[in-house]
């Protein structure tokens, strides 16, 4: 199986449901074993050598979101968050993109920003200059700390300067820009500012004393855009709506927050599951959305000349495949696979295809409906299920829930003894 519109994926027993994955996936028996594990994917063991005063581990859902075409590859996107309608949600977006050819994105190549602030620089021109002239012998350097990069071609491959003006007075940064590749990148960029400090103290004659990444990723930009077609998204006025609705967003930062807030709903989802680090891509976005001195929309919405719907949605984000938490956690290791991601670049481009998908479902529900129906829709569907009804019981338990506007497992269940 290689379509990854399942039809009623979210109707299907959990078994049914990790049978299809296993079989677009091509995953092994141990690898399902591990997914049905229920213990979240690490041991006490493994948690106690990732971080400090270990004390257990805390586990989340892990779903699938169906219908992705990016780029035209099928996927399907595994996403790890509590909060219940944001997988179905992606899902609905991927499938009305898909009727227009889904998701076009494009990733910047992977390059990481390392900073090395110098203090004490008493001539900022002199000490600009020196560091241009030794440009070959900083990269050089910074090349020396990672062998792996260096023979692929990659690692550090320019050098800017500026000067910054504070109230304790003027200091000049250095930047450092590294094609890490395949990999999220911090520790290597880490790395190499501290490798090069004590030769820019040589050069400048001032003192270093940050030596670290940036996490504002704007060598790493992803740009995803999507047409979503009129018939699909219930004609031009819910299309004319939707745009209102991003102007609201794009103008307000009140309505902006909560409009990236579900951007993010599906990128961290996705992120979390490849196991990215989220807080790098949170802070990156956030700082993005702010680009213009004013907090933004992260997405942009217009109506084409036929009265269809363009979603564009452009991010900063460094995401890695190897290296970092992906290669160890035997659950993210497995999302991977599902993903059937071969780059950094590729996985950079899935995550924003949903944060897409997440976006137009939200404000689409939004200028339609309200967030709530369906919400409510799909809380009962769940009880339903969790009451024990068939797929075939699911819909009437639901529909008569919603009528008697009660919905809760003791009513799913009573409606259930009455069938
Ligand atoms: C809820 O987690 C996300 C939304 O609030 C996003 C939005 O308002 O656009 C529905």
């Amino acid at each position: 199986m290689t379509d990854s519109s399942i039809s009623k994926f979210f109707e299907k027993s959990r078994k049914d449901r990790l049978d299809l994955v296993a079989n677009f996936a091509k995953l092994s028996k141990e690898e399902l074993d591990i997914l049905q594990n229920d213990n979240g994917g690490i041991s006490f063991d493994k948690a106690d050598k990732m971080v400090e005063n270990a004390i257990g581990t805390f586990s989340l859902p892990l779903g699938i979101a169906t219908s992705f075409l990016i780029n035209g590859k099928d996927y399907l996107v595994p996403m790890v968050i509590e909060e219940p309608s944001v997988i179905a949600a992606a899902s609905k977006g991927a499938k009305i993109a898909r009727v227009k050819g889904g998701f076009t994105v494009s990733a910047d190549e992977s390059y990481s920003i390392g900073q090395v602030q110098v203090l004490d620089v008493t001539d900022f021109s002199l000490a600009i200059s020196q560091i241009k002239n030794s440009t070959n012998d900083i990269l050089e350097l910074a090349n020396s700390q990672s062998n792996t990069l260096s023979k692929m071609g990659k690692g550090a491959k320019e050098i800017f300067c500026k000067e910054l003006d504070t109230p304790s007075g003027k200091m000049l940064i250095l930047e450092l820009l590294i094609d890490v590749g395949d990999a999220m990148g911090a520790n290597v960029t880490n790395t190499m500012c501290e490798a090069i400090s004590p030769l820019i103290e040589k050069i400048t004659g001032g003192r270093t004393l940050l030596r670290i990444l940036s996490n504002y990723s704007t060598r790493r930009l992803v740009k995803a855009t999507a047409v979503f077609d009129k018939e699909a998204v219930g004609g031009e006025k819910v299309v004319d709506n939707i745009v209102s609705a991003f102007e609201f967003a794009d103008n307000d930062v009140y309505r902006a927050v909560t409009h990236n807030k579900g951007i993010m709903n599906g990128i961290i989802a996705a992120a979390n599951a490849a196991g990215q680090d989220s807080r790098a891509i949170e802070a990156a976005a956030n700082a993005y959305a702010a680009k213009s001195g004013k907090y933004r929309s992260l997405s942009k919405w217009s109506k084409d000349n036929d009265g269809n719907l363009v979603g564009t949605l452009e991010i900063p984000l460094s995401v890695g495949i190897v290296g970092g938490i992906a290669n160890v956690h035997p659950v993210a290791k497995i999302c991977m696979k599902i993903l059937g991601i071969a780059s950094a670049k590729e996985l950079a481009c899935v995550i924003t295809a949903t944060g897409l998908a997440q976006n137009y479902s939200a404000i689409r529900a939004l200028s339609t409906d309200g967030i709530q129906k369906g919400h409510m829709r799909l809380h009962a569907r769940n009880l339903a299920a969790a009451a024990g009804a068939t797929t075939n019981q699911i819909d009437e338990i639901v529909q008569k829930m919603i009528e008697e506007k009660k919905i809760s497992l003791d009513k799913a269940k009573e409606l259930l003894d009455q069938i």
